[in-house]
């Protein structure tokens, strides 16, 4: 992992991705050599965290698309549609997936009438162009979310929305970042994030890099914090926002939204624009990942329940806008009613 705290690395014709099942204990890094490969890496959450699995979509068309070789148009063209099926299936909530899949599908489509070993090279520097906006949008976020922040703050947040989850720099993590560079004094309580431990294993990895304060704690405790007066405000990332402004974000993210509101305690979801879907009217209608029993029933190899209990593994829950004060996108800060103020971000682009 360089300073700048980066889940992937273009090297030679390869994509490099920092294995996230293996973080904290080892920082290993994976080889992609196709689309198949990054997929494969998508599934089995070695990326993850709505950006970044955008993000590696991206190079994974762009992987299909220099394997193909210097074949026809029309060859590459159907291995790129082929290898963005493969890429969208993987995981269905995070809409940055399809969002990337598709920019990919409509540059190339642009760059038809090249030679396909030119557009090939263009398709990476597409790729890598997703990249590095994300990381632009993520401190443009980061800025604006921290304006939002008291001079001394406690915040609480969940899952990991940073550098790992994204182009680099972090969402919500990039808030509390920004804050922390402000001068801020800035102390986060870190949820641990069951079953996946992404709190634990990767947002205090992260927050301990930059040498912001924390406090881990397991996700039960965070109502107790709360009623104590130690969190000032919540601060999550978002998988897909509907055009109501319902939150589709990790497991969890809803309890902690009613629990803030009944606390008073403001809520925000900090998200860049391609995490927007205004073609869904509200949160119901967010597909929310299931995923394999084994991870509620194992924490890594140890089981902690007895054989064979039923077992339920919503990855995602959706929080309705009403427990939302603001969402923080790179293009501003948008407010209730969410309609109008997330529509207009988008527009006025
Ligand atoms: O299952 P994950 O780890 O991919 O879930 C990630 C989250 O829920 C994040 O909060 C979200 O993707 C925002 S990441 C900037």
């Amino acid at each position: 992992m360089d300073e700048e705290m980066r889940c992937f690395a273009w090297r030679g014709d390869v994509l490099h991705l920092l294995d996230q099942t293996r973080l904290p204990q080892q920082e290993e890094w994976l080889e992609c050599h196709s689309a198949g490969d990054v997929a494969r890496a998508i599934v089995e959450m070695r990326v993850r965290g709505a950006p970044a699995i955008g993000i590696a979509a991206a190079f994974g068309v762009a992987l299909a698309a220099l394997r193909a070789g210097a074949g026809d148009s029309s060859e590459l063209m159907a291995a790129i549609e082929q290898a963005g099926q493969t890429l969208v299936q993987t995981r269905p909530t995070a809409v940055n997936l399809a969002w990337a899949v598709q920019r990919m599908q409509a540059r190339a489509q642009a760059l038809k009438m090249l030679d396909p070993e030119e557009a090939a090279l263009a398709l990476l520097q597409e790729a890598r162009t997703i990249a590095e906006e994300d990381e632009a949008a993520n401190r443009r976020m980061g800025m604006l979310g921290q304006a939002l922040l008291p001079a001394k703050a406690s915040v609480l947040t969940h899952c990991n929305a940073g550098a790992l989850a994204t182009g680099g720099y972090g969402t919500a993590v990039g808030m509390i970042r920004a804050a922390h560079e402000q001068g801020k004094e800035i102390h986060v309580f870190v949820g641990e994030t069951r079953p996946f431990l992404q709190g634990a294993r990767l947002t205090a990895w992260e927050l301990q890099r930059l040498g912001i304060p924390f406090t881990l704690i397991t996700d039960s405790m965070a109502g107790h914090f709360m009623r104590q007066g130690q969190v000032d405000a919540v601060i999550v990332g978002a998988d897909r926002i509907a055009a109501n402004g319902d939150v589709a974000n990790k497991i969890g993210t809803y309890s902690l939204a009613v629990l803030a509101f009944a606390h008073g305690i403001p809520f925000y979801s900090v998200a860049p624009t391609s995490t927007l879907d205004l073609s869904l009217s509200d949160g119901a209608k967010i597909p929310l990942e299931q995923r394999s029993p084994r991870e509620v029933t194992h924490i890594g190899a140890v089981p902690v329940a007895p054989e064979g209990a039923p077992v339920a593994h919503p990855a995602f829950d959706s929080t309705p806008h009403r427990y939302v004060n603001a969402i923080v996108t790179e293009r501003g800060v948008a407010r209730a009613p969410y309609e109008e103020s997330l529509r207009r971000l988008v527009e006025e682009a």
